[in-house]
């Protein structure tokens, strides 16, 4: 876990330390876990997959495109209507701030843009977008269960149309 952390940071500190993400600690993502330590998380499930399944993949990528994939930067739960659908819109949110704030590669760009797929376009096209598409639902999952765990009959909060949202 640990040296999992240690390589995010190697090739991710600077995302990690940007204004952008410190804004993502103040969003809830699911449950009760920050946009923050979602992104994190699934940064660490992405290259624990990778190194599991002996793929080879560009690790710096890898990491950087998963810790921006939800760089939206809003709070999807606030009933305003500009964050309707997001379920559909974030990707394409999340690659345009994080185009207007760092340098992307082209497998970076893909893996933010086609995380929501099939609920909005580009498909996957790199195995990088692929285990972030696996690695991102994994997290979402849990994230979601160990919250119902904790309160059984929590009520989703007013205005959440119930889009997924991972
Ligand atoms: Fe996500
Ligand atoms: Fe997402």
């Amino acid at each position: 876990m640990h040296h999992l952390f240690s390589l995010v940071r190697r090739h991710g500190g600077d995302i990690l330390a940007s204004p952008g993400m410190r804004r993502e600690r103040d969003f809830v993502q699911h449950g009760n876990v920050s946009v923050f330590r979602h992104s994190l998380a699934v940064a660490m499930t992405c290259v624990k997959l990778a190194r599991k399944l002996h793929l080879r993949v560009d690790e710096r990528a890898l990491v950087r495109g998963a810790l921006l994939h939800d760089y939206f930067l809003y709070d999807w739960h606030d009933p305003d209507p500009s964050h309707r659908w997001h379920g559909f819109h974030h990707a394409s949110t999340a690659l345009r701030n994080a185009r207007r704030d760092f340098a992307l590669s082209p497998v970076e760009e893909n893996m933010i843009a086609s995380h929501m797929f099939p609920m909005s376009l580009p498909a996957p096209r790199f195995r990088e977008s692929l285990l972030l598409w696996i690695a991102d639902k994994w997290c979402a999952i849990g994230e979601t269960v160990a919250n119902r765990k904790k309160k059984p009959r929590r009520k989703p909060p007013s205005g959440d149309a119930g889009t997924p949202s991972a």
